[in-house]
């Protein structure tokens, strides 16, 4: 598919099938991550596959926003390997990385035929918490991942976007 109509085509979806993924589409999914470019090519990424039951319960117990995805990426950053810019004090790249990462694994999973929905509401200290994480990983986002039920559409804002002229400006 043509890069550009499978970014517009690409929607969050919050309503999985129980089919499972295969781990053919899952590792190109995880491949795609790897890929990402990181800031001074750090890579600090770590990405937590949450499949397990146990895992599963987890993150459902923690957050509602996993909905009933088979499976959740747990996308964290290694602080230690997060670059800082010396140019501004306590500025560096972990959400930009992480970002990039993300969006590479969301756009390769929907190429794919995998659905996917990104989420940041949650209390990340109650993730930590729970999956025992070491202090130097930090977890910033989530990404449930499944096939989409039947009845899965579209939601209202993702057709609602801003024209190129409300967001883009030539200088
Ligand atoms: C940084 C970020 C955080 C998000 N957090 C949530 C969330 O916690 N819960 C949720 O249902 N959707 C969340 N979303 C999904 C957005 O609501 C969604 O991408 C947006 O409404 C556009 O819809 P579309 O993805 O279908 O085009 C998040 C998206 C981004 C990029």
């Amino acid at each position: 598919m043509d890069f550009l109509d499978l970014a517009k085509e690409r929607f969050s979806v919050r309503d999985f099938s129980t089919k499972e993924i295969e781990n053919e589409k899952l590792n190109k999914i995880l491949l795609a991550g790897k890929f990402a470019p990181t800031a001074c090519n750090k890579q600090p990424q770590r990405i937590y596959v949450l499949k397990s039951e146990v895992a599963i319960s987890k993150i459902r117990a923690i957050t509602k926003m996993v909905f009933n995805a088979p499976i959740v990426l747990l996308v964290c950053i290694n602080l230690e390997e997060v670059w800082k810019n010396p140019l501004e004090e306590g500025y560096d790249t972990r959400e930009m990385d992480a970002s990039i990462v993300g969006t590479h694994m969301m756009l390769e999973a929907w190429n794919v035929g995998i659905s996917s929905v990104w989420i940041r509401y949650f209390d990340a200290r109650k993730i930590s918490e729970e999956f025992n994480l070491p202090t130097n990983i930090k977890p910033i986002f989530l990404l449930p991942i499944g096939y989409k039920s039947n009845q899965s559409n579209p939601s209202s804002s993702h057709n609602d976007k801003k024209s190129l002229n409300e967001i883009v400006e030539y200088l």
